[in-house]
């Protein structure tokens, strides 16, 4: 159990022995939760050397093997539809359809997305698979969950968590009280900090694009809180540090204006995440007009409502939060990790109502495992071998307590 290896070291070493070895090296990446942010732990790693002897020369063969959360998500060839029955459409997304479909065994329900493979070449497959490439570099409680996905003659299809309670988009229509905002935004700005932290933008944020995996009544107040996951990553980008990117996509209410000047970064994310703040209480857009083109040249003068009568009879805090999102000026906007460090979510308790999130990593455990097979010999190798090396921590002690009752049965 005292396996935990300084991952640089390991790096070193490996260089001496590159030559005439070969490493076994499991390194499980940790996301872990500390002072208002999600801070990478660095990895942790286990290492198998097999000793050969061969004469009376000695030969340690070392593998290499990297584990991340998403190693065991590997491409199927063929159908889905051997495996979960398709029940409704749910909608569209960037690119594609989205079904809601049923594990045939374990009865468990997944959001199915079929995307067409239209083009032939290689570059457009690239652009296909840019979805699944992006999500399965991804795992965070407020983010939708790749499961698998697989690769047929005509169509890709990802298979992610379903989140069964709907768009926030139906929701616009209530009054919510700052509690309920702050505890739904710390939700947002957390999944897009762990996102551009990972040098992800999302690019079409909108109410559409969040969902709501469960609503919670608090108990002093019987208000409802929203659990919620962003999804479709179909426009989402890997974008380079400080350099800008000028593809303009995304939805027209939503839109930053240096988006539409075509000069830009991953702080077009908080931008949309101001105007969803600001729908959510003023029940209408900041940027609005009778079409796009309206819209557009409203998002381009930058200017809106500050005066709306529900804003100003808000907390000074969240006029203040808004204003500093729908900050036309991109060096002066908050990043999402200044957001999460705004006094709004002190003073309404998002932050503390979000910490009560241990009931959800739970669910989220056993989703994964309901979903998963673990269906070759290597897959089984890997599980095993993390199930009895991994040093039981406060991050992982609950998956290896699920996983070491799966392999004791076995
Ligand atoms: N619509 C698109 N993706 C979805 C998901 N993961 N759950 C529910 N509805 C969806």
């Amino acid at each position: 159990n005292n396996v935990t290896f300084k991952i640089k070291g390991m790096q070193n070493k490996m260089k001496q022995e590159q030559q005439n070895t070969k490493k076994l090296e499991a390194i499980q990446e940790v996301q872990v939760l500390k002072d208002n942010k999600f801070v990478r732990k660095g990895n942790r790693s286990i290492s198998l050397v097999e000793k050969h002897k061969l004469g009376s020369q000695i030969f340690k063969e070392e593998l290499k093997l990297k584990v991340t959360i998403n190693t065991l998500i590997e491409e199927t060839n063929g159908l889905p539809t051997m495996k979960y029955k398709v029940i409704q459409r749910l909608g569209d997304g960037a690119y594609g359809t989205v079904y809601l479909a049923e594990n045939l065994m374990t009865k468990a329900k997944v959001a199915m997305k079929k995307i067409n493979k239209v083009k032939e070449n290689e570059i457009d497959d690239m652009e296909i698979k840019n979805e699944i490439n992006i999500l399965k570099k991804l795992d965070h409680p407020n983010i939708v969950k790749i499961l698998e996905f697989y690769s047929t003659e005509p169509a890709y299809y990802i298979i992610t968590s379903y989140c069964p309670c709907g768009e926030l988009y139906n929701q616009i229509k209530y009054q919510y009280n700052e509690n309920q905002l702050a505890v739904l935004f710390y939700q947002v700005f957390s999944g897009l900090y762990y996102l551009h932290s990972k040098n992800i933008v999302h690019r079409d944020l909108k109410l559409e694009n969040i969902l709501i995996t469960e609503i919670e009544k608090e108990k002093k107040t019987g208000k409802s809180l929203f659990w919620i996951k962003i999804i479709d990553f179909g426009t989402a980008k890997i974008f380079e540090k400080n350099k800008s990117e000028k593809a303009v996509v995304g939805s027209s209410y939503y839109i930053a204006p240096e988006v539409l000047q075509k000069k830009y970064n991953e702080k077009c994310d908080t931008w949309s995440a101001g105007v969803i703040l600001y729908m959510l209480i003023c029940g209408r857009a900041p940027f609005d007009g009778a079409d796009d083109d309206e819209i557009i040249a409203n998002i381009k003068k930058g200017t809106y409502n500050h005066f709306h009568k529900k804003l100003v009879a808000s907390s000074p805090e969240v006029q203040d939060l808004v204003t500093k999102l729908l900050e036309v000026n991109v060096n002066k906007r908050l990043s999402a990790a200044e957001a999460l460090r705004h006094p709004w979510f002190t003073k309404f308790n998002g932050k503390s109502l979000y910490m009560n999130l241990d009931k959800e990593k739970v669910k989220m455990y056993l989703d994964r495992l309901v979903s998963f097979e673990i269906n070759s010999k290597f897959q089984q190798m890997v599980l095993a071998f993390i199930v009895h090396n991994v040093p039981d921590t406060d991050e992982t002690k609950d998956i290896l307590k699920i996983f070491r009752l799966f392999d004791s049965n076995d």
